[in-house]
């Protein structure tokens, strides 16, 4: 019966009725649809890149859609010509591209993850060009025999959760297609990295940065130079700063009659997975976080679903991943737009970076700043509080790469106008139109996210 119902409703969204932007945005709303596994949830990858031809603009875990010349669509009254306006700047935030797993089982890895067809570079460079440059080290990740944990962990040459050949290649991709549109289109990107009208950011993480070298390489294909990537100390970086109200949202969030019926309904598959793949610890009990990591960066590097330590032949299905992975996405939409409280626990995970933002977008339409460019790399869990602060109607586990891009429109006749993309299309939102929307109002509905005193509040107890 339930086999039945994964392809009668997969056929009803191949056929007419459903676009393809539609997959961002299956009914989340209630814990069951995990057990009721309603849409196709399962990403698709392999250890190269894959994407031959450009996105159809459908929901894609292991490469999300981004704006790309085929499927890049103006705002309607612009396309319609009742609109005279130009595109005069974007501020573009990316999810990383894909890579390994944070969380390996907790008794070890039959899979043998290889990392060995990249190489992440470290080192440190004076800026003064005249005093003595490095050695260009990398990290060479690798397992001793004798060592006695090799065995219990993973016989792997990978720098867990280090980037793949398979990302670093889906950036250089990402970052040619934004070139295709955003420079040789509409002349947003110059032809060179100018500190004037680029700007870039990135978390501290190695991921990011990793990332972002792929990316910028697709943007400028020839330039020989360095680029910064500005970042805020870690421990007061705007992207994660540290909060205890937050945190204290958090636990009120996990402990509410929804979420228990979501961890009730999933509970079976739970303790199939726990006797196969020896997960039984309580990391790995307290949502659906480590599995839905450890199951899409096996799909999306080319690797199988896992199998049983020690039988080859007891594996994890396909219909059970789907589950999983339908609880990853029902989680998100949980969190970041479902949730009691989710504006406050926006307001205080990611007020200060939407405050960073709006700063920049008030400064270039105010003239201050001449930026035209903006590109910052991040996390999911970033993407998806601001997919939720923009109002997003359903959110899924932002995949690798998902982004958001916030273009600045003028116009003589109506002045500056918003819009906003998620993921290459406009983004469905709670908050109104985000095709077009005069700019001042866009910033004004943002700023309620922005935290009034984001110190007192987080120091005050729920
Ligand atoms: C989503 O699903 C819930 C529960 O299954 C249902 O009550 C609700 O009407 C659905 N919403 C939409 C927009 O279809
Ligand atoms: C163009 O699109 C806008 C927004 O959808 C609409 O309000 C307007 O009537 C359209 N104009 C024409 C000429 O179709
Ligand atoms: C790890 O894998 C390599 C390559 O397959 C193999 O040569 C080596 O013997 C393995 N080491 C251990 C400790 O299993
Ligand atoms: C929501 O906020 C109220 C008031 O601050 C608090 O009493 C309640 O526990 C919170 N609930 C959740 C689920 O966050
Ligand atoms: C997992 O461990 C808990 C507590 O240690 C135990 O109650 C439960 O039965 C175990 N489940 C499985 C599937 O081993």
């Amino acid at each position: 019966m339930k086999v039945y119902g994964v392809v009668f409703v997969l056929g009803a969204l191949a056929g007419t009725c459903a676009s393809p932007e539609n997959s961002f945005y299956p009914n989340l709303s209630s814990p069951d649809v995990i057990t009721a596994a309603h849409y196709d949830a399962v990403p698709r990858g392999a250890a190269h890149e894959t994407r031959t031809s450009a996105s159809d603009g459908a929901y894609a875990y292991c490469s999300m859609p981004h704006p790309s010349v085929d499927m890049y669509k103006e705002p309607e009254p612009v396309r319609n010509g009742s609109v005279h306006a130009e595109l005069k700047a974007v501020l573009y935030m990316q999810r990383h591209q894909k890579r390994t797993a944070y969380h390996i089982f907790p008794h070890g890895e039959a899979t043998l993850y290889n990392c060995d067809d990249g190489r992440p570079y470290l080192y440190y460079s004076p800026s003064d060009k005249k005093l003595p440059q490095p050695m260009h080290v990398y990290a060479q990740t690798y397992a001793d025999a004798t060592n006695p944990l090799t065995q219990s962990l993973a016989n792997s040459s990978c720098q867990f959760p280090q980037m793949t050949i398979g990302g670093y290649l889906d950036g250089v991709q990402h970052g040619a297609e934004l070139r295709a549109l955003y420079q040789d289109k509409y002349n947003i990107i110059p032809g060179w990295p100018s500190p004037r009208t680029v700007w870039f950011r990135s978390s501290t993480a190695a991921l990011t940065q990793d990332s972002a070298g792929g990316v910028l390489r697709g943007l400028w294909p020839h330039w020989r130079g360095a680029i910064p990537l500005h970042q805020q100390s870690e421990f007061i970086d705007t992207h994660a700063p540290p909060c205890d109200r937050r945190d204290a949202l958090l636990d009120a969030a996990k402990s509410t009659a929804t979420w228990k019926k979501h961890l009730r309904v999933s509970s079976s598959l739970r303790s199939k997975l726990e006797s196969m793949l020896l997960t039984n610890t309580s990391e790995w009990r307290v949502d659906w976080d480590h599995y839905n990591d450890n199951f899409q960066a096996r799909l999306c590097n080319g690797y199988a679903l896992p199998c049983a330590l020690h039988k080859d032949k007891d594996c994890v299905t396909t219909e059970e991943a789907n589950q999983v992975f339908t609880a990853g996405d029902w989680e998100y939409n949980y969190y970041w737009v479902d949730r009691d409280n989710v504006t406050e626990a926006i307001q205080l995970t990611s007020g200060l970076l939407i405050q960073d933002m709006v700063t920049h977008l008030t400064e270039i339409a105010n003239g201050k700043s001449a930026l035209r460019y903006l590109h910052m790399f991040m996390h999911d869990g970033d993407i998806a509080p601001l997919a939720g602060s923009l109002g997003i109607e359903t959110l899924r586990w932002p995949g690798m790469a998902s982004n958001i891009a916030i273009e600045l429109w003028e116009s003589k006749s109506s002045g500056m106008h918003a819009r906003v993309l998620y993921s290459g299309n406009t983004i469905r939102s709670k908050h109104g139109n985000m095709d077009w929307i005069p700019l001042d109002k866009f910033l004004h509905g943002w700023s309620r996210y922005i935290p009034h005193d984001f110190v007192a509040q987080c120091a005050t107890p729920l």
